[in-house]
């Protein structure tokens, strides 16, 4: 390098042993380069940066009962960890259709099956909503297929990244779209709406206790960002100590998250059509992480049960054990259910 051409900006040094802020973990965000420094996040029960530890997945190959050449669908690909998994079980002559409703994260697991050897004729990723999967099943010329996964919610990407504003614990834009290019972002949602609406919101997607007095706190408000809701929501709730108002923040987000991203209308279209997109003898298992989920998945199985489409359900819900709740704390909530077609 001569003395005319200019330096590359060095990387700002990130003070302290362990990076704390999203930008500075790239290592974390690079395991093909640094894979001990993941290996060492992941063993200290924390998600690597930009990446997502899938949760239940023996649990979930063994209530798909796959065996290689089955043809199915991941309704919720994200980063493709269960998608890795069920592609081992269904080669080499199987082929697993991903739907994910995010631009920002489907190609990049896109390439990252592609890398493990899946080529378009075993692997094609889809940038649907899983409401749609009867579409994408009918339009590919297929009648029913073998087996359907879904693993509903956001992913540890999503969550993580302060850019796509689902975290309270970092600054960002207050947005939480899962596909940024529709609909409205959280804070235009939230200042658009009425304390009547933002109540039953709250109330139905979170189970919030205090969602009245919440609401009229909030609702028509012009937040900035992810920090000054969550300060308005500790403010709101001041009388509480420290856990509640933890509590009370990670509810209230998670409950405009769910309205912004239409998430309760999606899964009732696809718990509608499951059925129908399922073969005789074909299962699908559903992966939840909270009640207003749990409660849908379980009244369309038991309501499929008894009016004789499926013939077969769990009939206790599985949940993630003590070694795997330690290392993956996002595993500590989730609720696997499957179904069996007649
Ligand atoms: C919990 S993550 C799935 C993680 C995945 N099983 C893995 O092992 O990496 C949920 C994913 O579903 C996507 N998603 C959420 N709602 C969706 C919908 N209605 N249609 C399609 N994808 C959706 C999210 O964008 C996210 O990538």
């Amino acid at each position: 390098m001569n003395e005319e051409t200019p330096r590359p900006p060095r990387r700002k040094r990130y003070s302290g042993k362990n990076p704390r802020r999203f930008e500075d973990k790239y290592k974390e965000r690079n395991p093909e380069r640094y894979g001990e420094t993941v290996a060492k996040v992941i063993a200290s029960g924390k998600t690597p940066a930009g990446s997502h530890i899938p949760i239940l997945v023996d649990e979930c190959l063994e209530s798909l009962q796959l065996t290689p050449g089955m043809t199915g669908i991941d309704g919720t690909l994200g980063y493709g960890g269960h998608a890795a998994k069920i592609l081992g079980c269904i080669s080499p002559d199987g082929k697993l259709i991903g739907l994910d409703l995010d631009p920002v994260e489907l190609p990049k697991t896109e390439n990252r099956l592609r890398a493990l050897g899946y080529d378009e004729e075993r692997f094609e990723a889809v940038r649907s909503n899983y409401a749609g999967i009867a579409k994408v099943i009918a339009q590919r010329g297929i009648t029913g297929v073998d087996f359907i996964f879904a693993d509903l919610g956001c992913s540890s990407m999503q969550f993580d990244d302060p850019s796509r504003g689902f975290s309270f614990k970092t600054s960002g834009p207050l947005d939480m779209r899962m596909n940024p290019n529709r609909g409205v972002s959280a804070a235009d949602w939230l200042e658009k709406i009425s304390a009547e609406k933002l109540e039953i919101a709250l109330h139905d997607h979170s189970d919030e206790p205090r969602a009245e007095s919440l609401a009229t706190a909030l609702a028509g408000r012009k937040f900035s960002g992810t920090i000054q809701l969550a300060h308005a929501i500790r403010d709101a709730v001041r009388e509480s100590d420290e856990d509640e108002m933890q509590l009370t923040v990670r509810r209230v987000f998670q409950a405009i998250r769910i309205a912004v991203n239409e998430e309760f209308v999606a899964l009732d279209a696809f718990l509608r059509v499951l059925p129908d997109c399922l073969k005789s003898g074909a299962r699908a298992a559903i992966l939840t992480f909270h009640s207003g989920e749990d409660r849908r998945v379980k009244q369309a199985f038991k309501a499929g049960i008894r009016s004789g489409i499926f013939s077969e359900m769990n009939e206790q819900v599985i949940t993630a054990g003590p070694e795997e709740r330690r290392l993956n704390p996002r595993s500590s909530s989730a609720k696997l259910r499957w179904v069996k077609k007649s």
